[in-house]
């Protein structure tokens, strides 16, 4: 027997009125916010992601799903949607429409982790993007609309967690720092951390080993190291999140596994969870379309897992609506009766409404305890009579009563 391979998961029809419910509260929130879809495709070229998420992140280096097609092109399954958005963004000359460019996209995104709760190697992102801006107010937009999205959802207690890891002139200056912060213990790191220490020192603070945990703890924080332009930048942000009445916590640490981030960096926590369970998570990345070949260029943008959402809606046991089912069964006895049985169904049909009839040569207890076991509120039978007067006899399952019922106005109740 196959089973779907590990850390993929199947959502069967009963899951799926916890998708859409998502999918439109992220549409909705999107339309308000003025954010337009679009569709990106499930693997890239390598590069895109090795140089724009970068080299010396785990996403890259451990979790990405990379093969080589036919033609021998390495290719990757896309671990996110950032890289994508701006790729397109460059690929079809965005910076000629009016700027900011927003855009959001829902779809699959792959990481090859250790699968636990919450946690998969195949999980949907719902993500947004604004780019060519570079305006603080709109890193305060995006995490609003991000707080507002979890809050329309109705999901529990969660807290925005937030920094500014500076941009490329203040982070050299924090780089050596950390450098030499980490000098003295590097025999005590663990041997990740021994290569980021070479490769990419900012990476050393998203090690999750508890060895290299104090380590961390003690090191210099971005914050104390920003810029003029940074600093300021992060104060009118938070300024903008005070007028937006977003409450906030800072935490000096999070600096988020991308390389791509400058400035402001953002989770959404739920309040039993703590950072490894997070919602969401965004930034800014002013310097992505330029790694990417662009002229420089700003953006801002956030992403979240649906699944995670799906998890907390279920666990919280928040009511989501139900997607419509059948509106009437039609069960029929006898070969007269079965085509008449179609052709009712078709009409049905072609009129807009939803029906499902009886297959095979099932007794009419069998069709009802169907209907029943479906949840479908009425049944049509035909019988023999019925074929004759063009009748049909409808059946209200909640209250078991019958009425004989010329076609056409079953034709008027149920569409
Ligand atoms: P990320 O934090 O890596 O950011 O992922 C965004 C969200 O996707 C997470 O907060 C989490 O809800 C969900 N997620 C991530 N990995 C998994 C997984 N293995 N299983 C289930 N859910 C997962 C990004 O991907 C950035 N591209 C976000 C962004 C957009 N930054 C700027 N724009």
């Amino acid at each position: 027997m196959y089973r779907a391979p590990r850390g993929t998961t199947d959502i069967l029809p009963e899951q799926q009125a916890y998708w859409r419910y998502v999918e439109q509260k992220a549409a909705r929130i999107c339309r308000l916010y003025g954010y337009e879809r679009i569709d990106l495709p499930m693997f890239e070229d390598t590069g895109l992601f090795t140089r724009g998420v970068g080299e010396g992140t785990d996403i890259v280096e451990k979790e990405m799903y990379v093969f080589e097609d036919r033609g021998g092109n390495s290719l990757a399954l896309r671990p996110e949607g950032t890289a994508s958005v701006c790729r397109a963004y460059l690929e079809h000359g965005l910076h000629n429409r009016p700027q900011p460019v927003k855009l959001f996209y829902i779809g699959p995104a792959f990481r090859y982790e250790r699968p636990q709760a919450g946690r998969y190697r195949q999980h949907n992102q719902f993500g947004c993007e604004a780019i060519g801006d570079a305006d603080p107010a709109l890193d305060a937009e995006v995490i609003d609309m991000a707080w507002q999205f979890f809050f329309s959802l109705g999901l529990g207690l969660f807290t925005v967690v937030i920094n500014s890891i500076g941009c490329r002139k203040c982070r050299t200056e924090y780089l050596s720092a950390l450098k030499e912060h980490y000098r003295p213990h590097i025999d005590d790191v663990c041997p990740d951390c021994q290569v980021r220490f070479r490769k990419n020192p900012l990476r050393l603070l998203d090690c999750k080993n508890p060895r290299c945990q104090p380590i961390a703890d003690g090191a210099p924080k971005s914050a104390d190291y920003l810029c003029l332009e940074c600093t300021e930048h992060y104060a009118e942000m938070k300024r903008h999140l005070g007028i937006l009445e977003i409450p906030f916590k800072e935490d000096r640490r999070l600096v988020r596994g991308f390389d791509y981030y400058t400035r402001t960096v953002f989770e959404v926590q739920p309040e039993a969870g703590g950072s490894q369970s997070s919602l969401g998570g965004g930034g800014r990345y002013d310097g992505l379309l330029e790694e990417l070949g662009g002229k420089p260029t700003p953006g801002v943008g956030f992403a979240t897992g649906i699944e995670r959402m799906v998890l907390g809606l279920t666990r919280e046991n928040i009511p989501v609506p139900p997607i419509p089912g059948p509106e009437v069964f039609i069960a029929h006895l006898g070969n007269e009766a079965r085509d008449a049985a179609m052709k009712l169904a078709a009409t049905l049909r072609r009129k807009g409404a939803a029906v499902l009839i009886s297959t095979g040569g099932r007794s009419l207890k069998a069709q009802l305890r169907q209907a029943n076991n479906l949840g479908i509120p009425r049944v049509a039978i035909i019988g023999e009579d019925e074929v004759r007067t063009g009748t049909v006899m409808l059946r209200d399952m909640t209250t078991s009563r019958q009425e004989s019922v010329p076609v056409e106005k079953l034709v008027e109740l149920v569409v």
